[in-house]
């Protein structure tokens, strides 16, 4: 087993493509570092009872949303006061791998009372998020998911922008945590949340300009549910997906979306003073209010035509003709679980595996990728669910592009993660053109950490 100081010398032999990741870091230096301090706080999270034991960065309870423009230097130091080590992973943020925040593989985890520093420049303006990647479905399940919102200034302009951070709760009816996982639903969907959050809030009601044009960011920070948008009262054109806008925008109809994905949405508010927009999750037994929004003022008398796409993220197109195929699948295992707990990683079964290798992620092993990539080269990563459950399998540091599904058309955006169905098979393209220890693992964070990761080198 590789200690942490081990670790840490071998890190500094550039061995995970630290030595870029440290370019990147002297680059990026003269921002100021913005500190996010991991504690335990109290919260109202079902509307009445306090909850304690909740997990955030800062004085919260939300976390912070963090707030850069494209291109700039962003700096942030994790100082962690919980009482377990923690890190701090950027979703879907194509950055230097030594920043990436996954223990072990790019980085040691942070013990209590220790701090780490995170210096990077997003390429790509959209939603994204931050999550820990170390104990993950305790840390998330707990609080611990923030938004990260990075702006073009080359962006149209809206009159109204709001941020929704979706996720569920594992409560009683005292408000007390509950367990958050149970193995036979680990073995399935995962385990669901008894109470429904956007902002940490139960159906919170939002003021937004009558008539005004509004964009709306979604971020799906829940360990398990799959959600299926429907707005009422109000017309929106989806003009982004996974922080990447979609090239011609289109109307929202019944989306479904899993754990880390996002929606940007432009929507036009009812021009009568008080009417009320409803934003539902309509994929469960009974549909619930998510959020609302009550138009206020005097129109502004926008409408749909306002709504132009927002420019490209500088993802590298790949090269079809030629990329290599990489097969991958995705089924479920009976290997025992993994022998003896550590501290990032089992949950003490095995569930799921990928390539028919379960691996709970964030421990010293293995450290075999799945494959190894040249850089610079396009790949197809074809995918198999074997399972008949849904996957939001996610690659880490590098946008890929669904091309062709046997579920039918794709959307035609780069992404981080992709909704695959039971018995779906899709092929993913990628320029592999971020080197390291990139992590691909599926985003139901208890599939996560009972088998279904892997990593690529890109070298
Ligand atoms: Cu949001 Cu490794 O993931
Ligand atoms: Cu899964």
């Amino acid at each position: 087993m590789i200690s942490r100081r081990t670790f840490l010398a071998g890190s500094a032999l550039g061995a995970c493509g630290a030595g870029l990741g440290l370019a990147g870091l002297r680059a990026v230096s003269a921002a100021t570092p913005m500190e996010l301090t991991a504690h335990e706080t109290a919260a109202v999270l079902d509307g009445t009872s306090l909850t304690e034991g909740v997990m955030t960065w800062n004085e919260g309870p939300l976390p912070p949303v963090i707030r850069v423009r494209r291109d700039e230097a962003f700096a942030a130091r994790l100082v962690n006061r919980l009482a377990e080590p923690t890190t701090i992973h950027w979703h879907g943020l194509r950055i230097p791998n030594a920043m990436d925040g996954v223990p072990f593989l790019t980085q040691p985890y942070i013990y209590q009372g220790e701090t780490f520093d995170y210096a990077f420049r997003a390429p790509d303006a959209g939603t994204f998020w931050y999550h820990p990647h170390c104990n993950t479905l305790t840390q998330i399940g707990r609080g611990m998911t923030g938004l990260f919102i990075v702006e073009n200034p080359d962006d149209p302009a809206f009159d109204h922008e709001m941020a929704l951070n979706l996720r569920d709760w594992r409560l009683d009816e005292k408000g007390r945590f509950i367990a958050q996982f149970k193995a036979r639903d680990a073995a399935r969907t995962g385990t669901f949340g008894t109470v429904r959050t956007a902002n940490w809030q139960v159906a919170p009601r939002q003021e937004a300009p009558a008539g005004g044009l509004m964009r709306l960011r979604i971020a799906i920070t829940d360990v398990t549910r799959i959600y299926r948008f429907v707005l009422e009262g109000a017309s929106a054109l989806v003009i982004a997906l996974d922080g990447n806008p979609v090239a011609a925008p289109f109307p929202l109809d019944r989306l479904e979306l899993g754990p880390g994905q996002r929606v940007d949405l432009a929507v036009v508010m009812p021009a009568e003073e008080g009417a009320v927009v409803r934003l539902s999750n309509t994929r469960t037994t009974h549909p619930y209010e998510i959020a609302s929004f009550r138009s206020t003022g005097s129109s502004l008398g926008r409408s749909l035509g306002d709504v132009t796409p927002l420019p490209a993220n500088p993802v590298a197109e790949p090269d079809l003709a030629a990329a290599s195929v990489i097969p991958l699948e995705l089924s479920a295992t009976a290997e025992a679980a993994p022998a003896g707990g550590s501290i990032c990683g089992s949950l003490g079964y095995n569930f799921w595996a990928i390539n028919k290798v379960p691996w709970s992620g964030d421990t010293p092993e293995p450290h075999t990728p799945i494959d190894e990539l040249k850089l610079g080269r396009s790949y197809v990563l074809e995918l198999a669910n074997r399972t008949p459950h849904a996957h939001p399998i996610h690659l880490h540091g590098m946008s890929f592009r669904a091309i062709e599904s046997t579920n039918g058309p794709v959307l035609p955006h780069f992404t981080d993660t992709y909704l695959i169905r039971p018995d779906e098979r899709v092929r993913l393209a990628l320029v592999a053109d971020n080197p390291g220890d990139w992590v691909f693992h599926c985003h139901v964070i208890e599939h996560q950490k009972t088998g279904m990761t892997g990593f690529f080198r890109v070298v």
